[in-house]
């Protein structure tokens, strides 16, 4: 898998185009604090996510869960429905945070399968940035289309057909 940018107590980072070391610090900061709203009473896995928009606005979610199971939101998607249901359709990048109950975060979080489609729907996935993060200083920056290659999308639905409206 390739990581385009990491970041390491101490070590300077590489900035790429458009995401600066200090907006992806920014967005994990936001994570960390969307984090602390997780209702995850049956899990007990905690989860922020903080979405940045093309026009540079973050949007954040927790993960939500339910005492039936399945309604269960994560905080991935739980950042896309409140951007997309207020509007915003671009996205630049995602930073997400996610560790067992607790302030320490002790791993990199990686969002789900389900989550990489939603993200599919509504970002390029040679674009869209994707940051985990331990800490503001340590975190792994990624491709949508290094997390979920070959992916299906709304263009295929009109492949072929140039009356396709989809
Ligand atoms: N979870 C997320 O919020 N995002 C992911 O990408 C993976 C899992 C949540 C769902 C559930 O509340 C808890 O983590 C344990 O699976």
């Amino acid at each position: 898998m390739e990581i385009l940018q990491s970041g390491n107590m101490g070590v300077s980072m590489k900035e790429s185009e458009n995401l600066t070391a200090d907006s992806i610090r920014e967005l994990i900061k936001a994570a960390i604090e969307a984090r602390r709203k997780s209702y995850s009473p049956y899990s007990h896995y905690q989860v922020g996510a903080a979405l940045l928009t093309a026009d540079g606005q973050i949007v954040t979610g927790c993960n939500i869960e339910n005492a039936a199971y399945g309604p269960s939101n994560c905080a991935e998607r739980t950042a896309f429905f409140k951007a997309v249901s207020e509007g915003m359709r671009e996205f630049t990048a995602i930073a997400i945070v996610g560790s067992p109950e607790g302030e320490e975060l002790t791993q990199y979080a990686y969002p789900c399968g389900v989550c990489r489609q939603v993200m599919r729907e509504f970002c390029e996935p040679e674009r869209f940035r994707i940051i985990v993060a331990k800490s503001e200083e340590d975190y792994r920056v990624m491709t949508l289309a290094a997390l979920l290659p070959e992916s299906f999308g709304s263009e295929n639905l009109c492949d072929g057909n140039e009356q396709c409206q989809r």
